[in-house]
């Protein structure tokens, strides 16, 4: 298999472990070991403290597949399927549903595996552009007329990365529906899920909307406990979690054990994880707002509906955002993602906002922007 390099994984590869402030990470502050080992229930602490680290089963944990059901309002347990991370849940599902005769529809930008996994398996994918000038909304008529008749998949993201698109509960409908009269596979991509701003926002899951839809949910963003690496796909589709499982022997095989187990405590206390990283992420929000009202002839802002991540834009003809993005490494050991990464090279970049150093890493940006931008 050829594959093109993640350009975004390359980049963090380069720098992640390097910067004093990431401020285009992904996933929220992650937890100590210690304090999630602290949140199990009696069942839980027994599991924890007599773990044999042999194989694990390699569909899940049965109780972890019962728990990630939960989160579902029509997923069985055994319509769940344990990943070693959403990576894995993307390049085993995208090996198992697209080959050289299908095509697939990805909403874009977007994370780069969701569309370059199917490229390398040989399908035609057709990206589905949003805009910056329309809010980064998505266009279901747009969508329906790129419909084929050998159209096996379509990708949404959502919370989104990079832009923190948030389709309306109405558009959300129309797309599911647009993909059940077409026998299409919707995949879900989830993994910002529970970090939109307004709770009421929260969309149906895609798993929960028809018999093809699949949602992708992983422990490491909303969650964040990315260094768990366990991910899953949740569908009423047995057919398709089957032959995802019998692609996983070729991968993982199976999870971590140590990492399903403490998965299950933390999904169990959920109510307490998440609360902890809604915090975060909404009282980091005001201060991103109140930089770009300060600088809003610099800088674009498009406000993010969910999720821990925007993409703003610097409107300078001038400065060249990948030249920007490295000079204020340099100057002030603040990392931003330029949009070359996610292929717009157009001035907007990646900002995370899910880290409890917003602030000393906005300080940098605001520095830097005074000396070299205003
Ligand atoms: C939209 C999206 N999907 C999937 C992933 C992969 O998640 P993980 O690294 O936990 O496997 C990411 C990670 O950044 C992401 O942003």
């Amino acid at each position: 298999m050829r594959i093109a390099e993640f350009a975004l994984e390359r980049f963090f590869a380069r720098w992640e472990f390097a910067v004093r402030h990431l401020l285009c990470a992904s996933d929220v502050e992650g937890w100590s070991m210690a304090d999630v080992v602290a949140l199990a229930d009696e069942e839980t602490r027994a599991l924890w403290n007599d773990l044999r680290l042999g194989y694990t089963e390699s569909t899940g944990h049965p109780l972890l597949r019962a728990e990630i059901a939960s989160l579902y309002d029509t997923v069985e347990p055994d319509g769940v399927l344990v990943f070693a991370g959403a990576e894995e849940a993307i390049f085993c599902l995208s090996n198992v549903l697209l080959g050289p005769a299908d095509h697939a529809i990805v909403v874009w930008p977007s994370y780069q595996s969701l569309y370059e996994v199917g490229r390398a398996a040989g399908a035609q994918v057709s990206l589905h552009a949003m805009r910056e000038s329309d809010g980064w909304a998505l266009d279901v008529e747009r969508i329906r007329r790129s419909i084929r008749p050998n159209t096996r998949l379509f990708v949404v993201n959502a919370p989104h990365n990079p832009t923190g698109m948030l389709p309306s509960a109405a558009e959300w409908q129309a797309l599911t529906e647009l993909c059940a009269e077409a026998g299409v596979h919707l995949l879900a991509d989830e993994v910002y899920r529970y970090l939109e701003f307004d709770e009421a926002a929260r969309l149906a899951a895609g798993a929960d909307t028809f018999d093809r839809g699949i949602s992708l949910g992983v422990m490491s963003k909303s969650f964040a406990m990315a260094g768990l690496r366990i991910g899953w796909l949740a569908s009423r589709d047995r057919d398709l979690l089957a032959r995802c499982a019998a692609f996983k022997d070729y991968t993982t095989i199976c999870a971590s054990a140590p990492s399903e187990i403490l998965a299950l405590i933390a999904l169990r206390a959920r109510d307490r994880v998440l609360a902890r990283s809604r915090e975060i992420v909404l009282g980091n929000l005001p201060l991103l707002d109140a930089f770009f009202e300060r600088w809003a002839g610099t800088f674009s802002w498009v406000r993010p509906r969910g999720g821990s991540i925007a993409f703003p834009r610097l409107l300078s003809r001038s400065t060249a955002i990948d030249r920007f993005a490295a000079d204020l490494v340099e100057a002030e050991g603040v990392l931003i993602a330029p949009g070359s990464i996610f292929g717009m090279a157009d001035g907007h970049f990646r900002l995370g906002f899910g880290r409890t150093d917003l602030a000393e890493a906005l300080a940098g940006l605001e520095a830097f922007s005074s000396r070299t931008l205003a």
